[in-house]
């Protein structure tokens, strides 16, 4: 019987593979496995999003105006340049449909978010990844990578899942060997959590040049994954075509709320910044003195990598399933390149403490 036939290399994308969030039989599960920040939503957020129940009969206001003049008074940025969107996933898939199409390339990092190459796909684009120097996005391996057909350039800074960054002076380099026509879009989805004096979000980059963007989420710090809010600020030539591209009310009006009243909360800001500091710190120190090797992350989540050798019983493989067997839940990480590694992120420190203990237990068999 004839069906309705999907563009051609549709069926071969491989679907995003989310963190697992449930596991039966336990009373407590300690879930670590998408970043989601240690603490939840802010108490203040929380309110804001219980006090928008009494108006989403509305439809929101499609241009999110008053939290995008909140977000350029607290940067200091031209409210002009932002647009908001439902998770900075949605930002990402607009620019990948905005600026790339059949026959043109998406150049990534190789062990980058996952979502670049998944949206890259959709709009039928080739994608490419350049190899990493000590999984650490590599300036030099990405520009030998550009071609004439490339179109987009996407860098998590800092990237998930390694955890590791490149410092301004290496985006300034980058940006200077770039072609002007290759949109870099800077993604800084964990900047919140970087403690390093050579680090930049990317909004400098965007300031002095016509073809660089940045992207920040609500999801990670702020704990609002659930609630779908990212932004992005760009220069006017990439606002103009993404306003074109976007649905007229990508942001639900109760996301605007939360996003509003986080944004105005200095205080769970340091606080979650001082607890992410102190406890990846100690997490990644523990993680070490079992024997493991974890790259220096200034995010919220540590990459662990395990021996590789299959026959050895220590593998990533088998700690998973032996964390599952206590309730904890962590990434496995062979979606990205990286099946020797879990991922695991920085909640609460009673819960780190419940993970360092089963990982000894696991690492003393
Ligand atoms: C680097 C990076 N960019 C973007 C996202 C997407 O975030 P959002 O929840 O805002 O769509 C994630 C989420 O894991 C991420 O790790």
């Amino acid at each position: 019987m004839a069906t309705p036939t999907p563009l051609a290399g549709l069926q071969n994308i491989a679907p995003y593979v989310a963190g697992e969030s449930e596991l039966t039989g336990f009373d407590r599960v300690v879930k670590l496995a998408s970043n989601e920040g240690a603490f939840g939503p802010s108490k203040k957020t929380l309110e804001a999003l219980v006090f928008s129940a009494h108006d989403f009969s509305r439809y929101p206001d499609g241009d999110c105006t008053e939290l995008r003049e909140l977000l350029a008074h607290k940067n200091k940025l031209s409210k002009n340049n932002i647009i908001c969107g439902a998770g900075s996933d949605e930002l990402i898939n607009l620019l990948c449909r905005s600026y790339a199409g059949l026959g043109d390339e998406i150049l990534y990092s190789a062990h980058g978010f996952a979502m670049y190459p998944i949206y890259g796909r959709t709009v039928r684009a080739t994608v490419v990844a350049a190899p990493e120097n000590d999984i650490t996005v590599d300036v030099n391996q990405l520009i030998r990578c550009v071609t004439d057909k490339t179109k987009l350039l996407f860098i998590a800074n800092p990237n998930n899942p390694t955890g590791t960054y490149i410092s301004k002076s290496e985006i300034q380099r980058l940006i200077d060997l770039l072609p002007k026509t290759v949109l870099l879009v800077l993604d800084a989805a964990y900047s919140e959590f970087v403690d390093r004096k050579d680090y930049s979000d990317g909004i400098e980059f965007v300031l002095a040049n016509e073809n660089v963007v940045m992207l920040k989420t609500f999801s990670k710090i702020y704990g609002m994954a659930g609630l779908r809010l990212g932004w992005m600020y760009a220069p006017d030539s990439v606002v103009d075509i993404i306003n074109r591209m976007r649905s007229p009310f990508n942001v639900s009006y109760s996301a605007i709320a939360a996003g509003m009243a986080a944004t105005k909360d200095d205080e769970f800001l340091r606080m979650s910044q001082e607890h992410n500091k102190k406890w990846l710190q100690w997490t990644t120190d523990n993680i070490r003195a079992l024997g493991l090797e974890v790259p220096d992350s200034v995010c919220n989540f540590v990459l662990v990598r395990f021996p590789q050798n299959k026959k050895a019983a220590t593998t990533a493989e088998t700690a998973d399933i032996f964390l599952k067997s206590k309730g904890i839940i962590v990434r496995r990480m062979g979606g990205y390149g990286l099946p020797d590694a879990l991922r695991i992120s920085i909640g609460t420190g009673d819960e780190m403490k419940i993970t360092i203990n089963a990982l000894k237990e696991f690492m003393s068999h």
